[in-house]
């Protein structure tokens, strides 16, 4: 199958999706540490986690990009060039072509539909450009503003895996989406 490379930018009246570059660092940085993002991811930085990691963390983004196993776009609210969240489209399989969705958005600016145009975007890229089958996510149970943008987004529920994730001493459970190729709405 055709691999087409990350593009540099996706434009759209609203929100502009852009490849990552080292300088963004400090911006992502200083969204990304914050216990209301990630207390829902499954990644968990060291205790003196710091802005060199984050550089580190997006040249490896940029390695990946390259290498076709995933792409993590900027969201930015143009005119405005500070990156405000992240979307993405990770795990490429090729083969069967599907991949997996992941987003965060700083919480000024939750509750502004933000995240639904964002993955309405990639969605529309990865079924149309990328031409894939199938793009899945999984949602922590209590996750429940997570839950809304994938059904805002046309995702449906497909199951529960129990005890997924060990975090915070305890376990939790993921609900898993999927959305097919047929079934996406612009
Ligand atoms: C989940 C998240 C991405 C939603 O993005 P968003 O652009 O705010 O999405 P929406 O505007 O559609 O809001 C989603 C729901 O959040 C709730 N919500 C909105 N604003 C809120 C606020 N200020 N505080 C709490 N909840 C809020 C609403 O219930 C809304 O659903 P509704 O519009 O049907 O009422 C964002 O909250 C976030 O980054 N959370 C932390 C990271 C995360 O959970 N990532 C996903 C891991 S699977």
């Amino acid at each position: 199958m055709q691999k087409l490379d990350q593009p540099d930018l996706i434009k759209t009246p609203d929100l502009y999706l852009r490849k990552l570059k080292p300088s963004d660092a400090k911006p992502i940085y200083e969204i990304f540490n914050k216990p209301e993002i990630l207390k829902w991811l499954l990644f968990q930085p060291a205790k003196n986690y710091n802005i060199k990691d984050q550089e580190a963390w997006i040249r490896k983004t940029l390695e990946k990009s390259k290498k076709h196993q995933s792409y993590v776009f900027g969201i930015t609210i143009p005119p405005e060039k500070e990156i405000v969240g992240i979307i993405s489209l990770e795990n490429f399989n090729w083969e069967n072509k599907n991949a997996q969705i992941g987003y965060w958005l700083s919480k000024k600016y939750w509750g502004k539909g933000i995240i639904p145009k964002a993955a309405k975007t990639i969605m529309n890229f990865a079924f149309k450009k990328l031409k894939l089958h199938r793009i899945y996510g999984a949602v922590f149970e209590e996750n429940i503003k997570s839950q809304k943008v994938l059904e805002k987004c046309g995702f449906k529920k497909e199951g529960i895996t129990r005890h997924a994730t060990y975090k915070y001493n305890r376990w939790h459970n993921k609900i898993r989406y999927g959305i097919l190729t047929n079934e996406f709405k612009k």
